[in-house]
């Protein structure tokens, strides 16, 4: 097991049902036994603490510091772990026998996978993720729920699980009423079969339908005429229909190929088959109550301000379905024909309530037998004054433009530094970077926090940013390079014990990766993983400026740190879905 941190808790979790009985560590593994053992908040002390005496000693009323000898006295740690200390009020101090970090080392240096295993059971896990709507922009919100939703599934294919990701596009709704009715007085060849049309710009058309909709009363007829034709499945509506979301969807690729995302489309139209049998079942199961001619669901627990109860609504009164219809729908199909374990919705955290309500009513239907749903909110994307992101003529940022500019800038930089690069190679770098830095900084952050967007801040190469960590990979390369080592020839049995200080913090580091992954994982936090990313590539620095490497006595065992920074650096990166390159 490589998990270092996972291992030492369930040896402390053994020691503690061998002092106190199974009760001590089994009843609240959670809060005593699993959490009680974390990497230690200072390096001085060892390299992890176990915490669990306190909590203990106070079930126990006994002295933390007798509890924390009586754990120590049972805790089977030797093969890894020098003689435990007990400090303070009763920390157990946990250092790593520099043998046993090296073995551990080794062990990673042959694995192609760096010692991660795969989560056992494997899962399916459906992610929806991304999800804009037709025709209308796809705005920063969505650039969060992509950036972050690939990240997630990313990090569970990764640990070993099958992911389907799920584009729920708004591709279905009244809006389609006035693009239909707009579509055919601009450009009726359109709705000829088989016809190639351009719509040119379908943001600005979608504006040119809602000003034509706002501004009179027989063009909002006409729309309504339409919404009802499309819904009855009228040929030439659908026809039209189609043609609208053909349009959307080609700007949507060309975002995602530029993000590098692979995602599924099965947008809110897909799930129309299927509400019929959802709204009966509902029904059957006595779920469904009718209010002021609309059919509802009240999951229990939902109130609003005036303490009423809150509904879902699955059916307007006028017959029609909405979002809510919708979801209730897919998370059934979800579970019954995915036969998801885990179902997982990024969106902006404006819409947790929405969720909550219908994770509350699928699972009052039985429908989340033994199925986990969560949803992952975060927060927005700020301007500079921390207010919404605009452009300076103060329109919404398109994605398209904001990604342009960033590999613009990055190509400015890498023009300026790197003008002995060839044309294609800077081109190459200035995407990387340019791409790379916008996820990062999006992942980077808290996700629930709102962050200020700053094309200066994500392109600095100090700092906390993408372009940091590339560099400090490229630079492993250089290393490389200079000294015409083959890192896939290195011997890792050649590999020695650490020695000096830098070296050690490094390993270490280097140890992290596994617990690092976990728990990104369990938390659905990518920046965890950044974090981690950026502390491992500032251990490197300090350790390159100390430590000699090429034609030092100790070259073998600090080209393997050197191998394995880079390669965790390049899966770490690729977790979030940022590629390296091999020279800046
Ligand atoms: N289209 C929605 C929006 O733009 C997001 C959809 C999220 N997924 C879902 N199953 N409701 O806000």
């Amino acid at each position: 097991m490589s998990n270092v941190l996972e291992l030492l808790r369930s040896r402390a979790v053994a020691a503690i049902e061998k002092a106190f009985g199974e009760e001590a560590g089994g009843a609240d593994l959670g809060a005593v036994g699993a959490a009680s053992v974390t990497p230690a908040t200072d390096p001085r002390f060892g390299h992890y603490q176990c915490n669990a005496a306190m909590g203990l000693a106070k079930r126990l009323r006994e002295r933390p510091r007798d509890v924390a000898a009586k754990i120590v006295a049972a805790l089977e740690v030797a093969d890894l772990c020098l003689p435990p200390e007990i400090a303070g009020p009763g920390f157990i101090n946990l250092t790593l026998r520099p043998e046993a970090i090296a073995a551990q080392l080794r062990a990673r240096l042959g694995d192609e996978r760096l010692g991660i295993e795969r989560d056992s059971p494997a899962r399916r896990v459906v992610i929806d993720f991304s999800s804009p709507n037709i025709a209308k922009e796809l705005h920063v919100g969505h650039l969060r729920s992509t950036i972050i939703g690939d990240c997630v599934a990313r990090l569970h294919e990764f640990l070993g699980h099958t992911v389907l990701r799920r584009n729920h596009v708004g591709d279905w709704g009244t809006q389609f009423g006035m693009l239909i009715a707009h579509l055919k007085d601009r450009c009726p060849e359109a709705l000829r079969e088989g016809s190639q049309v351009d719509l040119g710009d379908i943001v600005e058309f979608y504006r040119e339908a809602k000003r034509r909709f706002d501004a009179g009363e027989e063009f909002k007829a006409r729309s309504r005429g339409e919404v009802v034709r499309l819904q009855s499945g009228d040929a030439e509506a659908l026809r039209g229909w189609r043609v609208l979301c053909e349009q959307s969807r080609r700007q949507f690729d060309e975002i995602y190929r530029l993000l590098d995302i692979r995602i599924e489309e099965k947008g809110e139209s897909f799930y129309n088959p299927f509400i019929p049998g959802t709204l009966a079942e509902l029904k059957r199961l006595g779920l469904i109550v009718e209010s002021g001619g609309a059919l509802c669901v009240y999951p229990e627990g939902f109130k609003n301000k005036d303490g009423e109860p809150l509904p879902l609504i699955v059916q307007k009164s006028d017959g029609g379905f909405n979002y809510d219809t919708t979801d209730m729908t897919a998370i059934r199909y979800r579970v019954r024909e995915e036969r998801a374990d885990k179902i997982i919705y990024v969106t902006d955290a404006g819409q947790a309530q929405h969720f909550a309500m219908i994770f509350a009513a699928a699972r009052a239907a039985g429908w989340l037998e033994g199925v986990e749903t969560v949803h992952v909110p975060f927060g927005m994307v700020l301007g500079e004054g921390k207010k919404k992101l605009k452009t300076r003529a103060g329109d919404t940022v398109r994605l398209r433009d904001l990604l342009d500019e960033a590999a613009a800038r990055a190509r400015a930089i890498v023009d300026e530094k790197n003008p002995e690069l060839s044309e294609e190679r800077r081109a190459q770098v200035a995407h990387a970077v340019g791409i790379g830095a916008v996820k990062y900084a999006d992942l980077s952050q808290n996700r629930i926090s709102d962050y200020v967007f700053s094309f200066d801040k994500m392109l600095a190469l100090q700092g906390n940013t993408a372009p940091y960590l590339i560099y400090a990979y490229v630079r492993v390369q250089s290393i490389a390079r200079k000294g015409s080592v083959d890192f896939s020839r290195l011997d890792p049995s050649a590999m020695q014990t650490m020695e000096t200080p830098e070296e050690n913090d490094l390993a270490i580091a280097l140890l992290r990766l596994p617990e690092v992954l976990d728990a990104a994982e369990h938390e659905l936090a990518p920046n965890r993983l950044t974090d981690y990313l950026f502390d491992l590539s500032q251990t490197f620095s300090r350790f390159y400026t100390n430590n000699k490497v090429l034609g030092d006595a100790r070259q073998t065992t600090r080209l393997a740190l050197c191998d394995l920074t880079a390669r965790t650096l390049k899966l770490g990166l690729s977790l979030l879905g940022i590629g390296v390159i091999e020279e800046m």
